[in-house]
């Protein structure tokens, strides 16, 4: 047996693999009742398989999806404590049809793993496991004592995870929590995140007719639903691009010049983003380009938008009732809680005559930007240069994990975004894939991560 993690490593490759397989042919899908036996099952794999890396393990129920708390206390009182998190749920797969092969079946093609979760963020939080593993099992210790959140609910807003890590927030003591659940600049350019963008989520309903009429007999006469809400959600943009809510851009924080000059710096190719999503680059803010609009700029966007008749041919209906799915990507120091007020005053002041309109937020989470600094941050950064024999850039996050403001705020501890899936990984998308370069690179990168870590705290 090597007494090297990382020689551990490529020793059980083939075992890492077919593990991870296992793992992702689970269909933990947290937003469908019908998978909730096989959400459970994932969270019981999980903690199976934080047993067989050396760590202790228990599922914590709570009134959604259970937490996994893994353990490993070895390191003494002295040693500092780092804090892991994950999560083992998935995205629903649909539209199945558009797969090359089935979400919950993986298949390595051409240096890529794909399934669903393979990138978001099965993938991922399987590395944390084999570091682990890896170095339990050579040394039989770790320098540092590890705690292990696996959560269950990412997908649908982390309902009770606040909750959860305030009732433990004694046993989940830290200096420092890793959270690997984002994304590398590019092929071989690692990245550490110095921001994810926060979120506040509604559904738009709009009444009209006590029931749906018909559009001859009684258009012109009876105000419709769906005009009113296409028109209030038209109007939610001006011609620049700009969110036209009044008071909405109070409280963005313009970025550092530090910040910008960063991201300028960055050897970022439009034609390579945009390339594959066959569209114009259009529909943003003018003024600032598209990293920037990605990284620092809010938006506003619809994400569905249901009403009347949507079915083959003609049907000559004026629809009593019609909903849109509105959300917001927030930036620092914007907050769900006064999204929500100022979108309410906003459809107050925009209701037509015969049109009631009700919004019902779904969830939220707060702006994220990291603190760059400190040995936890240097450790990081030395990890992925070992890991992949290139230092790692600052990058910025459009998407959200709410719960890493919380762990922050709850824990008074550092929070270290250190993503390994590459731009253009699918996540939430048919064919969702995980690079076999990023997998093993990334093991050795968290494998060294524990070995930078400052010894006392
Ligand atoms: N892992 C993602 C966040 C993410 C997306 C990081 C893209 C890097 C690139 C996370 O699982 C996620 O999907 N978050 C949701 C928010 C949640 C409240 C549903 C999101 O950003 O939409
Ligand atoms: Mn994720
Ligand atoms: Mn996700």
């Amino acid at each position: 047996m090597s007494s090297d993690p990382l020689q551990f490593a490529v020793q059980h490759r083939q075992r890492f693999y077919n593990e991870l397989f296992d793992f992702l042919r689970i269909p933990s899908v947290s937003a469908k009742s019908d998978h909730d036996e096989d959400t459970y099952k994932a969270a019981e794999w999980v903690a199976a398989h934080m047993k067989a890396a050396g760590l202790s393990a228990e599922i914590v129920a709570t009134p959604g999806h259970p937490v996994v708390l893994g353990e490993w206390r070895g390191a003494g009182d002295d040693a500092p404590t780092i804090l892991v998190y994950g999560h083992y749920d998935v995205q629903p797969p649909d539209p199945l049809d558009l797969w090359h092969s089935p979400p919950f079946e993986p298949d390595i093609r051409d240096g890529r793993i794909y399934a669903r979760g393979s990138a978001d963020d099965k993938g991922q939080l399987f590395l944390h496991l084999k570091a682990l593993e890896a170095h339990l099992a050579t040394r039989g210790s770790l320098p540092v004592n590890v705690v292990v959140v696996a959560e269950g609910e990412e997908e649908v807003g982390s309902p009770n995870l606040v909750p959860f890590v305030e009732a433990h927030a004694d046993r989940l003591a830290t200096q420092a929590v890793v959270i690997s659940d984002s994304a590398m600049f590019g092929e071989g350019i690692p990245a550490l995140l110095f921001s994810l963008r926060g979120l506040a989520y509604f559904e738009i309903h709009a009444y009209g007719p006590a029931s749906d009429l018909h559009s001859g007999a009684y258009g012109g006469a009876v105000s419709n639903p769906a005009n009113a809400l296409a028109r209030l959600v038209a109007d939610l943009h001006d011609p620049e691009g700009r969110i036209t809510i009044p008071g909405f851009y109070d409280r963005v924080v313009e970025p550092s010049q530090a910040t910008l000059e960063n991201i300028r710096g960055l050897p970022f190719d439009q034609g390579a983003f945009m390339g594959p999503l066959d569209v114009a680059p259009a529909g943003g803010e003018a003024a600032y380009s598209i990293l920037e609009r990605l990284w620092t700029r809010p938006t506003c966007d619809v994400n569905g938008m249901l009403s009347g008749y949507t079915g083959e041919g003609a049907k000559t209906v004026l629809p009593a009732r019609a909903m849109a799915k509105v959300s917001f990507r927030l930036v620092p120091d914007q907050d769900p809680a006064r999204v929500k007020d100022l979108l309410q005053a906003h459809v107050d002041a925009a209701t037509p005559e015969g049109i009631r309109f009700e919004v019902r937020e779904l969830h939220g989470g707060l702006p994220w930007r990291a603190n760059l600094e400190g040995p936890y941050f240097e450790a990081a950064v030395r990890a992925l240069e070992k890991g992949f024999g290139a230092p790692p850039v600052l990058t910025g996050e459009g998407g959200s994990i709410p719960i890493v403001v919380e762990f922050e705020r709850i824990l008074g501890a550092q929070a270290l975004l250190i993503g390994f899936a590459l731009p253009g990984a699918n996540m939430h998308a048919p064919n969702e894939w995980f690079a076999t370069d990023c997998f093993e690179r990334g093991i050795d990168t968290l494998i060294h991560l524990y070995d930078e870590f400052p010894r006392g705290r």
